[in-house]
């Protein structure tokens, strides 16, 4: 049993940088460790859900209401959301494209910004899971404030490109401007994906990150690896594709990272 819930989100407005892969494969490595997770769909892509799911599940899912959609919606308790994977000691709950109207939907509820916080209050109180994880759309509207006022720590994946760092100055910007809805969140670091060594961008985005003031950057990072396209074909974590390839060990290194720095913040 766990003896405290942490709550991680993967944010980053920019889109196709990483976030999905690397809630799924954090996910699936905490699981490796020994820690009981829940991962949470936060985007209507599906793309966290089709992970771990085949496509029909996850498309049938979708349209049934047993989704995060529907939860928010009706200001639901998510226990009741909650679904089991292959894997024993990870669950999830399923998103639907139906999220793509959930600003809508937020717009006229009273204190919209904590629905979230509030349908996960009873199962962080159960102390169910060491970790829950919650993948989010690239955006930073409603729906964001509301993953962000849920979660005790927000990772931002970046692309090793120039265009993945553009616009990360407007994410912290951002982040700064909500601090009085967040005063529990902190920012626990960036990490580095689809990282191509053979180009010079790798060395600039590292420079160029650590140029950014209070930000803190995993040491891991994740290197572009065919595997992990083949791994979301098959609707598996990339470690359970294949344990020997090169990002499931960067993610398995990555993750023990995460885990040492949530630990290292819980002692301040
Ligand atoms: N290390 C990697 N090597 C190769 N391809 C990768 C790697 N990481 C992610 N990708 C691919 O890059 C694309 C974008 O990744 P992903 O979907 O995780 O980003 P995202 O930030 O969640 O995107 P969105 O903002 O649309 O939600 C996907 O097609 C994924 O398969
Ligand atoms: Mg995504």
């Amino acid at each position: 049993m766990a003896s405290q819930t942490h709550i991680l989100c993967f944010v980053n407005n920019k889109g196709g940088s990483g976030k999905s892969t690397t809630c799924a494969n954090i996910g699936y490595s905490l699981s490796s460790l020994g820690y009981k997770v829940l991962l949470i769909d936060g985007d209507m892509q599906l793309n966290l859900s089709l992970a771990y799911f085949e496509e029909e599940f996850v498309l049938e899912t979708a349209k049934s209401e047993k989704n995060l959609y529907a939860a928010i919606k009706y200001q639901k308790d998510l226990s009741d959301y909650i679904l089991s994977t292959r894997y024993p000691n990870i669950d999830m709950i399923l998103s639907s494209t139906l999220m793509s109207s959930i600003e809508y939907e937020l717009f006229t509820k009273w204190q919209r910004e904590y629905i979230l916080k509030n349908g996960l209050k009873k199962i962080v109180e159960r102390n169910e899971y060491d970790y829950i994880l919650i993948d989010s759309p690239p955006t930073l509207g409603g729906w964001v404030m509301n993953i962000l006022c849920a979660s005790h720590y927000m990772i931002t994946p970046v692309e090793a490109s120039p265009w993945g760092l553009f616009g990360l100055a407007n994410l912290f910007d951002f982040l700064s401007d909500i601090k009085y809805v967040t005063p529990d969140l902190q920012m626990l670091g960036v990490c580095i994906t689809k990282a191509d060594t053979r180009k010079n961008y790798l060395k600039q985005t590292i420079t160029a990150l650590e140029e950014l003031k209070h930000t803190y950057v995993f040491e891991t990072y994740i290197k572009v690896d065919s595997s992990i396209e083949w791994s979301q074909e098959n609707g598996r974590p990339v470690m359970d594709y294949k344990k020997s390839s090169r990002s499931a060990i960067e993610y398995l290194s990555l993750t023990k990272e995460v885990v040492s720095r949530v630990n290292q913040q819980q002692k301040h």
